[in-house]
């Protein structure tokens, strides 16, 4: 998807706060078996930037390291971040959201992929049944922060934010899902909106859609609101292959999906723009709690350096990690949150060792 990119790859690891630093290590063990056993050249460049370094010196994302970010490194591979001590999670908010807004990465590309039967909630579905990936735009709708508030504190308090939606915004994102769908020879492609009620903002969507749809007529498209998109997506998975959406209902449809295929222990993601350094990040935080104990499920975060290899153009060592996970969780080789007995470490070497297996 990255055809700029030129091996050897250059990933900076930004492993962050709280299970972040466990689960990153454990993936890029994962990735490092991977490249040897694909013949790829991955070089790991691990950032110090998350609450510690926040907390010492008062810096969260520099511009220098922004900048040395953008220029020369394909990807970004972060864990997670989020601390308690942090008032505010001033931090977080400058590096996760500097990078996707100063990177303009405006793809947040959420797979939802059933690995194991026992992990849907949903009765009688099966793998094939559970395969889909959403698109959520990443840097406009209700989330950019334009807004205020007005006699804060009293009882004529009002607050207002706002939904932006430019016409190359939803253009790009509603482009990215079909050529996504091309590209990969999935046949079907739904946007989620609420045009019946955001007229404005999601009569644009509309409008968008239906000018796009036409250049990709080799693919069925639909669109749902976005209420009825989250009962579809209970009732009949099956019926979707690729999802497009604006950045909140995104928000909620892609954490009810997760949901549908085990939960936040699984689910990975990633921030992209074809041609930019790419940000692949599990959907969980940082779980305060569970640092530092060796507990954390670090498949998702392995499985979120799967997406990030398939992005880079390592499409066979991403679905042979993607295999792997699927096999350990088979054997019941696992974290607690699965049901299993592994530590972080214990269940990051069980993919590890299928992959250097071959
Ligand atoms: N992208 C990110 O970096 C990101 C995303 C969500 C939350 N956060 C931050 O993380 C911190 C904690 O947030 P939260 O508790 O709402 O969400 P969280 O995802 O950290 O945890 C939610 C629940 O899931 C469990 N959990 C999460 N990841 C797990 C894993 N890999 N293995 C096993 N269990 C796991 C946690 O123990 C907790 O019960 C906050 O500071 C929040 O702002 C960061």
């Amino acid at each position: 998807m990255n055809p700029a990119t030129q091996r050897p790859w250059r990933i900076a690891v930004i492993p962050g706060d709280g299970i972040g630093t466990e689960v990153a290590t454990a993936a890029v063990g994962v990735l490092e078996a991977a490249a040897r056993a694909f013949g790829l050249e991955l070089d790991f460049v691990w950032f110090d930037l998350g609450a510690e370094k926040y907390l010492r010196e008062g810096v969260s994302l520099p511009d220098p390291v922004f900048e040395d970010l953008r220029d020369h490194y394909d990807a970004i591979f972060l864990g997670a971040l989020g601390d308690p001590r942090v008032p505010g999670q001033r931090h977080a908010h400058d590096i996760l959201l500097g990078l996707r807004m100063r990177l303009d990465l405006y793809i947040n590309q959420r797979p939802v992929k059933l690995l194991h039967p026992d992990l849907t909630p949903l009765k009688g579905k099966t793998a094939q049944d559970l395969d889909f990936v959403i698109f959520r735009e990443n840097t406009e709708g209700l989330y950019v922060g334009v807004g205020g508030t007005f006699k804060q504190g009293t009882p004529d308090e009002i607050a207002i934010n706002e939904m932006i939606s430019t016409r190359r915004g939803v253009e790009r994102i509603i482009r990215a899902a079909f050529e996504h769908a091309r590209g990969r020879g999935l046949k079907r492609v739904c946007m989620a909106d609420k045009a019946n009620v955001l007229t404005h903002a999601h009569g644009l969507w509309q409008r968008v859609f239906k000018e796009v749809r036409a250049e990709y007529p080799d693919i069925e498209s639909r669109h749902l609101y976005a209420d009825v998109a989250a009962m579809e997506l209970v009732r009949a998975p099956e019926d979707f292959d690729v999802i497009v959406t604006s950045n909140m209902f995104g928000d909620l449809l892609s954490d009810l999906a997760a949901q549908l295929v085990g939960g936040l222990g699984l689910a990975p993601s990633g921030n992209v723009h074809p041609g930019k350094a790419g940000l692949f990040e599990p959907v969980h935080g940082s779980a305060p709690p569970l640092a530092g104990q060796d507990v954390a499920n670090p498949f998702a975060m392995i499985l979120t350096g799967a997406q990030m290899l398939e992005w880079l153009g390592a499409e066979a060592a991403g679905a042979a990690i993607e295999e792997a996970v699927r096999q350990a969780l088979a054997a019941g080789e696992a974290t607690r949150d699965l049901g299993g007995t592994l530590g972080t470490r214990a269940a990051g070497a069980a993919v590890t060792a299928r992959i250097s297996a071959g």
